[in-house]
């Protein structure tokens, strides 16, 4: 891998003002363990305040609406979220494309107005049980990719592609190390093609889906695994570290 394993905190919709204690724990021990990069995306709500607590992680947000400010009651833009002190965005997550129908049309319109606003982006992939089970599971996912990859020149060096399998995700299942390894391979193979391997080798391909501390180890040794975005776990600093001290102590990560 080019860079430090990168391990990232998901929120979700989760989150007050009393957590702000957690993004302090974690800040203060990622200063520890300055092997892996760390970053937390708590909610809209919260990020100027992490931002504040955060002397060396990174703060992002879960979502952005594509376009500029102005008439869109609701919404944030990714100006905003700049200005809160966000660093990315994850983009393209199993649960907004669920709960919100989003396309990857969507995604692409989202990716481009990060990117306007200078932010770095995760953009998540995954297929379902249903499309695992069919045996059709690379495909899908590629399929997925290759439908938002951002084709501008710079892009690559700002992006982060999140695997999740969806039927991992908060259900304490995880794909086989041998089954990540294959799609996390096959997920490079299209970033190669895409950008070319000098530019590809920039792009951490991350896994999502039920990271724990006492899974951690294993699956951030697996090749091609460049970090671990992390839901449930994420939640309080003692099971969020594990996941840091792992990924710290992991050669090949
Ligand atoms: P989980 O969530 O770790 O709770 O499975 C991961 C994610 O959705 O990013």
């Amino acid at each position: 891998m080019a860079e430090r394993p990168y391990i990232v905190g998901n929120w979700k919709m989760n989150g007050t003002r009393a957590m702000l204690s957690e993004a302090r724990a974690i800040d203060r021990a990622a200063q520890r363990y300055m092997k892996a990069e760390v970053a937390v995306a708590p909610p809209y709500t919260l990020i100027h305040a992490v931002h504040r607590e955060a002397e060396q992680i990174g703060v992002g947000a879960q979502d952005v609406f594509p376009g500029e400010d102005g008439a869109h009651t609701g919404d944030i833009s990714a100006s905003m979220i700049a200005d809160a002190g966000a660093k990315f965005v994850i983009l393209g997550h199993s649960e907004r494309r669920a709960d919100h129908k989003e396309t990857n049309k969507l995604i692409n319109a989202k990716i481009d107005s990060a990117l306007d606003a200078g932010l770095r982006i995760i953009l998540c992939c995954g297929e379902t049980l249903k499309v695992r089970e069919a045996g059709e599971a690379e495909e899908f996912v590629l399929k997925q990719l290759k439908a938002s990859l951002p084709q501008i020149d710079d892009a690559a060096e700002r992006l982060t592609v999140a695997y999740e399998p969806v039927w991992a995700i908060g259900t304490g299942k995880t794909a086989t190390p041998k089954d990540i390894e294959a799609m996390h391979k096959a997920i490079r193979q299209l970033l190669d093609e895409t950008y070319g391997e000098e530019t590809s080798a920039e792009v951490r391909i991350l896994y999502g889906g039920s990271v724990k501390p006492d899974n951690a180890r294993e699956i951030l040794s697996i090749p091609e695994v460049g970090g671990a975005l992390v839901g449930g776990a994420s939640l309080s600093a003692e099971s969020f570290l594990g996941i840091v001290v792992a990924a710290s102590e992991t050669e090949d990560a």
